[in-house]
């Protein structure tokens, strides 16, 4: 029966620089909590059973991997990643081609949220698998949003329309290894697997996660993302 539903995959892409964050190492690697964001976010997800592999996708000059937990793990496989996220990932699905069926899955994941919560991630699962569909972890956005021209506000978008796309997110296989080589080949820059996805004209069903699954970008998210660890943990102790 479970060959049928097909197993899932998960791809981490770890391979950024952090030029943004501006630190002396890429942010995946700065302490957090008791260790740091990259450890974090991959023993979380190694807590989801429903996952086969995490396949962490590393930058060529790496030199913070081996000192990492995740390394040693034996459910965690390393691949080099490429020059755009996008790259990373479609590195990550050459490196299972050999072991995977045609009804398999793939989860995505960035190393850059260690906020993610096993929960949500199991919701994301039930979602796509429920309903057969490519899904992907949001938040609805509670301001009003202005489309910027030349600094003028030129226009008020819609907020009960708009929602804060975030990862994991959960695709067929085939579907976004088509998708993200679709968008390679046409040269289409695309920062999410589900913009790659939407591009092809298939759907992406929008599951309602918790608005502290923050990707860690510059300095300050680092203390909220702290705060929202301590918040977290306070929660499950009560
Ligand atoms: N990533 C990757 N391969 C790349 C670029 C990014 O695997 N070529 C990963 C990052 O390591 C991160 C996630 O994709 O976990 C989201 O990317 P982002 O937040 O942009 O991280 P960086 O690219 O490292 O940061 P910056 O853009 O500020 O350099
Ligand atoms: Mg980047």
């Amino acid at each position: 029966m479970s060959s049928e539903i097909g197993k899932i995959w998960c791809i981490v892409p770890a391979a950024g620089i952090g030029l943004r964050f501006g630190e002396n190492r890429p942010k995946q690697y700065l302490p957090f909590r008791s260790s740091t964001i990259i450890d974090t976010t991959i023993k979380t997800l190694l807590l989801c059973t429903s996952l086969e592999k995490v396949i962490v996708c590393l930058h060529p000059d790496d030199e913070h991997a081996q000192q990492s937990d995740f390394i040693k793990h034996p459910r965690v496989h390393v691949v080099i990643g490429g020059n755009q996220r996008s790259d990373s990932v479609l590195n990550g699905l050459q490196s299972i081609q050999t072991d995977t069926a045609k009804q398999d899955w793939v989860l995505v994941h960035d190393a850059a949220r260690p906020c993610v919560r096993l929960a949500d991630i199991n919701k994301l699962i039930s979602e796509a698998q429920t309903h057969q569909q490519g899904s992907i972890l949001a938040v609805p956005i509670h301001d009003t949003i202005k489309e910027v021209d030349n600094e003028l506000a030129v226009r008020t978008l819609d907020r009960t329309k708009l929602w804060r796309a975030l990862t994991p997110q959960l695709f067929k296989l085939s579907d976004i290894q088509g998708a993200l080589l679709s968008a390679k080949k046409q040269s289409r820059v695309v920062t999410d697997e589900a913009s790659a996805i939407e591009q092809l004209g298939l759907p992406v069903r929008i599951v309602e996660g918790h608005a502290d699954n923050i990707k860690i970008t510059v300095p300050a998210d680092l203390q909220l993302a702290n705060m929202y660890m301590d918040q977290q943990e306070e929660q499950s102790c009560a």
